[in-house]
């Protein structure tokens, strides 16, 4: 059975025993409404620690828009039903008040969120920065496990942790997709039918992008227009950004000389989707 806990000082003496029995801790951060890309963080984190603490909070700080935050699904039962199943030790769920004081902490980020996400949702990395390093502080996992579905996130937590020089290793895991492509997203559960199937578009402009860089276009600007084109002229789409960066400090790269991220943001009506993809252009013939 995962053990709930909603208060930092249970937390604390929880995991005090734990530690005390010199048990590898793994932590998942999550805010919850699970899918089967959180399990496939979840199952990861389990086959590498002894002790694994997944984390369901619905971060406030990393919202930059009050609606977005108030539409955002909240499952707490059915996420500890799918923890249960997965052999989680203790789900952490706290209320904002035990997490946070009044003014709230911040954690600011370097120009690794400059671009991407960070150019287009003010303030969101530093509200994400805050609450992993809030969540780190308090679990002290050896590991924790993020989705490279949100690259820049991980990027962002990368840098955090060798900024402070963090005693945990983090460990990026593969996005999980349903079989069209779609990358899943908690935010998925807000499309219909007819959104979904243009919400994939975003991955076949970036499937394209990688067709082309993969064959040896290296010029950044010729394959993101190229791969824009994938997205429909339609009123219920947005292509917010496509863009060609370093995968390590997510800066944008004018010629693709080794691999890219090529990542994406689209609107379908009011819904926000993000996805990316690793490129490798062809070796350099001498
Ligand atoms: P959330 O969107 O709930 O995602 C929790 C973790 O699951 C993140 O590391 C995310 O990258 C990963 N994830 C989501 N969809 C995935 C998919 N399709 N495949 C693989 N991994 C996936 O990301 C957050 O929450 C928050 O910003 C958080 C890190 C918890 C801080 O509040």
């Amino acid at each position: 059975m995962a053990r709930l806990l909603e208060s930092t000082t249970e937390l604390r003496d929880n995991l005090a025993a734990v530690r005390r029995a010199a048990k590898r801790v793994g932590l998942a951060p999550t805010m919850g409404a699970l899918h089967a890309g959180h399990v496939r963080l979840i199952e990861h984190a389990r086959h590498d620690c002894d002790c694994l603490v997944v984390s369901i909070f619905v971060n406030p700080l990393q919202f930059d828009r009050q609606d977005d935050l108030e539409r955002y699904p909240r499952t707490l039962q059915a996420d500890l039903d799918i923890c249960d199943a997965l052999g989680v030790d203790y789900v952490f769920a706290p209320t904002e008040a035990e997490m946070y004081p009044v003014p709230p902490p911040v954690a600011e980020v370097g120009p690794v969120a400059d671009h991407l996400c960070g150019r287009h949702r003010p303030g969101h990395f530093r509200g994400v920065a805050t609450v992993v390093l809030k969540l780190l502080q308090l679990v002290q996992p050896h590991r924790a496990y993020f989705g490279e579905k949100d690259a820049q996130q991980l990027a962002v937590i990368r840098h955090l942790v060798s900024d402070f020089s963090l005693p945990v290793k983090i460990e990026g895991v593969p996005t999980v997709r349903d079989a069209d492509g779609l990358a899943l997203s908690s935010r998925n559960q807000r499309l219909d039918r007819a959104d979904r199937e243009v919400a994939l578009s975003l991955y076949e402009a970036l499937c394209e992008a990688r067709r082309l860089i993969s064959s040896g276009v290296r010029v950044a600007e010729t394959v993101k227009q190229a791969a824009a084109w994938r997205v429909p002229s339609d009123d219920r789409l947005r292509l917010e950004y496509l863009e060609i960066v370093d995968p390590e400090d997510m800066q944008p790269v004018e010629h693709i000389d080794g691999p890219a991220l090529v990542a994406g943001a689209l609107w379908v009506r009011s819904t926000r989707l993000i996805d990316n993809l690793l490129c490798n252009p062809p070796a350099h013939r001498s």
